[in-house]
């Protein structure tokens, strides 16, 4: 009878209003839009959602949450989907299902909705995410069952004064926040055409980058980000301004075919300038600060965590297991990295850290050398032991 609707403003969600309100009988549709830190004024959508015949719009700025309890962990994880993907869609949804559930249950909703289709990652995310915070809510999935082209999706939404929106001069679909733009559909679609360049508004074209390239030292405590060049901005404004300095070097944009979790491959175009950033330096001084052990141990550890995350397991028993292996790991990585972007290229050119493994006294080939090479000579004896046996016996 009530329910909480997760709104951007778009057709699909919009259309969702009346839809649940003419077709499945809902009483009171609520609408929730999170402010991630998508860079957009959100008083317009406020504005829609009750025009399209929301009961109550609400509109809650959850951007410092986001950064800071799902982007900074994801950054001590070296979360990279496929190697590449630093999850900024991923990450939102878990926390946008918090959101939902916490209004539900404030406002006394059994229900929640969202207007993902089924054909995405998206809804197994808000799906499963509503589920682990209240199994006791209904997940209502409009999108995913009215069987509606866009064209009659949009008709549709005529019939309640819901203007169409997508201008044909803006044919992606694209969904963004703080950390970055996923791009699809349109031309898009064809794997083998170039990415035009109106697809891309945070990072320059290499043809009108600086032709001088820039320097920028990033500061880790405990594998979370804190500075920049000296500066201690909050959390927000470090990811804002990584996000421009690096763009404004062309750097940040992916281009990839990628798995989805329903068995779909698509091709998206991401631009995430600071996470791709803030994961190659976090990852840098983790190889100066760690153990070898922990680190490779830690690889495995961060494709799962990554896999769990993009499929929609973020609270989930696993998860949280990860987390606290994560966590332990990242006590020492505290340091500085310095990294140069040049011509859609960042590259980490230098590291410090109070707690650094790496010892000259022992790394050195000169004379201040103080490795023991006698030791080493017993060492490899025993190391290739087995090897020495096999080769023997081989030759018999
Ligand atoms: N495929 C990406 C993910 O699963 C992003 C999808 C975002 N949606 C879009 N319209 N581009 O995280
Ligand atoms: C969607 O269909 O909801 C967007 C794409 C995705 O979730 O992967």
């Amino acid at each position: 009878n009530k329910v909480v609707l997760a709104y951007s403003g778009g057709v699909d969600t919009s259309v969702c209003i009346p839809y649940l309100k003419q077709e499945w009988g809902v009483k009171e549709v609520i609408t929730l839009a999170a402010d991630l830190g998508q860079g957009s004024d959100m008083e317009p959508v406020r504005e829609k959602a009750l025009k399209s015949g929301a009961l109550e719009s609400l509109v809650i700025n959850a951007t410092e949450s986001f950064v800071k309890d799902y982007a900074f962990p994801a950054i001590q994880a070296n979360a990279l989907y496929e190697s590449r993907y630093p999850l900024s869609t991923a990450l939102a949804r878990p926390l946008i299902a918090k959101l939902l559930v916490e209004a539900a249950e404030k406002y006394g909703a059994d229900a929640v909705a969202h207007g993902c289709t089924g054909k995405g990652n998206d809804q197994v995310r808000f799906d499963v995410s509503i589920a682990a915070l209240n199994p006791n809510l209904k997940v209502l999935t409009p999108a995913r069952e009215w069987g509606m082209s866009r064209e009659e999706t949009i008709a549709y939404g005529e019939q309640f004064g819901i203007p169409s929106p997508v201008k044909k001069s803006s044919p992606y679909s694209i969904d963004e926040n703080l950390l970055g733009r996923a791009v699809e559909a349109g031309i898009l679609e064809d794997p083998w055409i170039e990415a035009p360049e109106d697809v891309y508004t945070m990072t320059t074209a290499i043809a009108n980058t600086p032709n001088e390239p820039e320097y920028v030292e990033i500061g880790f405590e405990k594998g979370i980000p804190v500075s920049i060049n000296g500066e201690t901005p909050d959390a927000i404004a470090l990811i804002t301004q990584l996000n421009e300095m690096a763009g404004k070097h062309g750097v940040g944009r992916l281009d990839m075919i990628e798995n989805r979790l329903v068995g779909i491959k698509s091709r998206e175009i991401y631009e995430t300038p600071a996470m791709l950033l803030l994961i190659d330096a976090h990852r840098d001084l983790e190889s100066l600060t760690l153990t070898a052990d922990v680190a490779q141990y830690k690889r495995g550890i961060e494709q799962t965590y990554t896999q769990l995350v993009y499929n929609g397991l973020w609270y989930s028993p696993l998860k949280d297991a990860l987390d606290a292996f994560v966590l332990s790991t990242q006590e020492r990585v505290t340091g500085t990295v310095r990294v140069k972007l040049f011509k859609g290229t960042h590259s980490v050119v230098g590291r410090k850290s109070s707690h650094s493994l790496y010892t000259p006294d022992l790394a050195t080939y000169g004379k201040e050398d103080v490795f023991d090479h006698q030791a080493a000579k017993g060492f490899v004896y025993v190391w290739g032991l087995p090897t020495r046996v096999w080769a023997e016996t081989g030759r018999k």
